[in-house]
Formats: C-alpha cells, sequence, structure tokens
C-alpha cells in the first residue's frame, strides 16, 4: 500500500518536475529569441552601416593640444558645419577640424562611421571625429593649397593664380572623379554641396572635394540648413522645380556650374541665368566671348568648345537628360588626351615634347 502510494507520489513529483524544467526551457527559448529579435532591431535601422570599419575617436584632449585649444589664430574658415580649425597632431599630421556645438548623439556616431567609409583620392580624407563637452567634431586631412575657387576668383590676400587650359582640364578630371565615385557607391552618396569653393587642391594640384556627405549628414543629425543660404547658393539647379531637392542630378547641376567658372574665370552669381548664358554663347561660337583671358598658352578653341558643349549638357534644365558623372569624368578625360595630342610642340629635331601638367603648374609660378 505505502508503496503503491511512494510510487505514485515519486512519478507525481518527476512529472512536476520535468513540467517544470519544460516550462523553464520554454521561458528561457523565448527570452533568448526576445534578446536576438530585439538586438536584430536595433542593428536592422543601422543596415546600411554594417559592413563598414568604424571611425576614429580622437579625444578633445589631443584636439585641443592640435589647434592651440581652438585659439582664433588657427579658425581658418566657417562651413556649413560650423567653425573650421586647423591644427597639428602629436603624429605630424596636419588636420582641418570642424566644430559644432551639440549634445552627443548616436546618429552622428552612424554618420561619422558612414563618412569614413567614403573615401578617394579624389575626395578630403575623413580622419576621425570627436564628441565630447557639448561639442561635435569632425577631423580631416588638411589640404594644403586652398580651393579652386580662391586660384581662379583669388581672395582678400590677392588675386588668383594663373591657371592654364590644361590644368583646369586635369582639375576638372580629377574632381569629376571624386564625385563620380560617391554616385557609384550602393547606395549612391549625393555631395548636396557641390561648388568651386568646396575643391580644395593639393601641393602637387590634385583636386580634392570637401564637405561630401556634410549636408545629408545634417539633415539626418536633424540641423536644418537656413534657407538664405539655399536661395542664394548659384550652384543649386533651376529654382522651383528642384529647390532643396537633393539628387545625383542635382549634383551634375552644381558640377556644370563649376566646369563654366572653370571656363570662364567668372563667379556664378545667382541673378544672372547661367544656363542662358551658356547657351546664348553657343549661338555665337566665339569662343574668346566666354574663355577666361588669362588663358595663353596652347589650347585649342576646339577643345575649350567641347568642355563648354559638355557644361552645357550638365546644366539642362530637364535634370534626367544630365549625363552620369562617369560619363563626364570619361568625356573630361577624352578631351584631355586630345588637348595633350593637339597641342604638344614638334620642336626642330621633330620630336614631340609633351609638357606635363606638373611641369606646366612649375613654369606657371
Ligand atoms: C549588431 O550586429 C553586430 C553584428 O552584425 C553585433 O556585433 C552588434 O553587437 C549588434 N549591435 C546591437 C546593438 O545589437
Ligand atoms: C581652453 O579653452 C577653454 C574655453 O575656450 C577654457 O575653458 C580652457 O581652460 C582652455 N584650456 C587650456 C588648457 O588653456
Ligand atoms: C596620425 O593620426 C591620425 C588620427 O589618429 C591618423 O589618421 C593618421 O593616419 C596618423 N598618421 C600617422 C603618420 O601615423
Ligand atoms: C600653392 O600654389 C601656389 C601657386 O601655384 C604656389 O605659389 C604655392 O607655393 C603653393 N603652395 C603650396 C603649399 O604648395
Amino acid at each position: 500500500m505505502s508503496t503503491i502510494f511512494a510510487i505514485a507520489l515519486g512519478c507525481a513529483a518527476g512529472g512536476l518536475a520535468l513540467l517544470g524544467s519544460v516550462i523553464v526551457l520554454v521561458v528561457l527559448c523565448l527570452r533568448h529569441r526576445k534578446r536576438t529579435s530585439d538586438s536584430s532591431e536595433s542593428n536592422s535601422s543601422g543596415q546600411a552601416f554594417s559592413e563598414m570599419r568604424g571611425a576614429r575617436r580622437l579625444t578633445l584632449e589631443e584636439l585641443r593640444s592640435a589647434t592651440n585649444n581652438f585659439s582664433s589664430s588657427n579658425l581658418i574658415g566657417h562651413g556649413m558645419f560650423g567653425d573650421v580649425f586647423n591644427g597639428l597632431l602629436q603624429n605630424g599630421t596636419v588636420i582641418a577640424v570642424k566644430t559644432r556645438h551639440s549634445p552627443p548623439s548616436q546618429e552622428f556616431i552612424q554618420e561619422v562611421n558612414y563618412l569614413s567609409s567614403i573615401g578617394h583620392r579624389n575626395l578630403v580624407n575623413f580622419l576621425g571625429y570627436c564628441q565630447e563637452n557639448g561639442m561635435q567634431m569632425l577631423v580631416y586631412e588638411y589640404v594644403p593649397n586652398g580651393s579652386v575657387s580662391t586660384h581662379l576668383h583669388g581672395n582678400s590676400h590677392g588675386p588668383g593664380v594663373r591657371l592654364e587650359f590644361k590644368q583646369r582640364l586635369s582639375i576638372a578630371h580629377g574632381t569629376a572623379k571624386g564625385l563620380s565615385h560617391l554616385h557609384s557607391l550602393t547606395p549612391p552618396a549625393v555631395h548636396m554641396n557641390f561648388k568651386t569653393a568646396n575643391v580644395l587642391v593639393d601641393e602637387d594640384f590634385i583636386p580634392k572635394v570637401a564637405d561630401a556627405g556634410i549636408r545629408g549628414l545634417l539633415d539626418r543629425i536633424g540641423v536644418a540648413c537656413p534657407s538664405s543660404r539655399i536661395s542664394n547658393d548659384p550652384f543649386l539647379g533651376p529654382r522651383g522645380k528642384e529647390s532643396m531637392v537633393f539628387s545625383i542630378q542635382s549634383d551634375i547641376y552644381s558640377f556644370g556650374v563649376f566646369l563654366v567658372e572653370l571656363i570662364s574665370g567668372r563667379k556664378a552669381v545667382v541673378d544672372q541665368s547661367i544656363i542662358e548664358w551658356v547657351q546664348n554663347f553657343q549661338e555665337s561660337s566665339d569662343i574668346s566671348a566666354i574663355a577666361d583671358s588669362r588663358m595663353t598658352s596652347g589650347f585649342t578653341s576646339e577643345g575649350m568648345k567641347e568642355l563648354l558643349r559638355l557644361a552645357s549638357w550638365c546644366l539642362n534644365p530637364m535634370s534626367e537628360t544630365r549625363p552620369s558623372m562617369s560619363l563626364v569624368e570619361a568625356e573630361i578625360h577624352r578631351i584631355r588626351e586630345q588637348e595633350i595630342r593637339l597641342t604638344t610642340v614638334m620642336s626642330v629635331e621633330r620630336t614631340p615634347t609633351v609638357t606635363l601638367g606638373s611641369q606646366l603648374f612649375r613654369a606657371s609660378r
């Protein structure tokens, strides 16, 4: 009797224990499922960033000592992101630091991770970021020889330098490569603030596009660009139809304005329709009416006209009919090769001497 009772009790206890462990197991499983789905959810928002190596973080301390505690003598400009300081890191790297006041945010980290993934020889190299003490900062390599805009139009320190047509072609080509690289990414990166002042040149006059992705970064961390700034920008496409809408095609329009500035040496202004101007010129087809008179030595009016035709294509009011940036790059390459071939000087011994871009620069200094 008592043994049967004991067996029954044992079974019941065993059953309970089994039930208990099943319940524990189920609960554990559910928890685990929940945790993994949580993490995949929190990761899915940043999916586009999942394959990127992170951006390097620099400390405020490092940047303070690099920029002389952000002294006014290190202040080199004020851009869309904020004040820009130059500085020297302890390891000898010369940097430009863009700074803005802002509480720290996770979106900013995602954005800098993205920025650090879009490097190219013709883009200003992004080195890292800092987010401390109510400041957000972007750290770039310092590009020593100013912007194409100052070289073309001069600045308070003096007039611009003389750039010959072939030099302008090689600047245009490198710049096109930089933009073309942005557009070739998946998903394509739109520059959104391309202009002549954002094309910097290094000591070998290799062009490097600055500010790539900054307007996009500010948009995504919730900072609106003042609209006055937008309505005064001659590099943005035709007003009304496209204003405030940034796309690959609007970058290509901006590049067209850049080409017109390179050819004419004149500064684009908002009031004057650059499109009409270029079209008027094409009807009259007198290259000397538009070409920068500072270009003196060997260029062909054919090459100049072809570049202007390309600029006009980029400026087409119908954005869908503009060429792609990779096509623009290929066209400039072709025009440049042709220009070099046609202007190769035959010396007395009938051996062609080609003047390389780098020699041209030295000769013009
Ligand atoms: C996101 O996924 C990566 C692996 O792809 C993982 O290392 C990381 O911990 C995840 N992040 C979060 C917040 O779950
Ligand atoms: C740097 O400047 C900040 C304010 O601009 C000041 O509070 C700080 O003491 C300065 N640090 C050094 C080391 O001079
Ligand atoms: C110096 O430090 C910066 C930032 O950490 C880094 O990007 C750069 O490659 C370093 N340069 C050298 C020469 O080590
Ligand atoms: C920048 O270019 C100008 C004009 O070619 C030249 O005089 C100057 O030495 C260059 N500066 C640097 C830092 O290379």
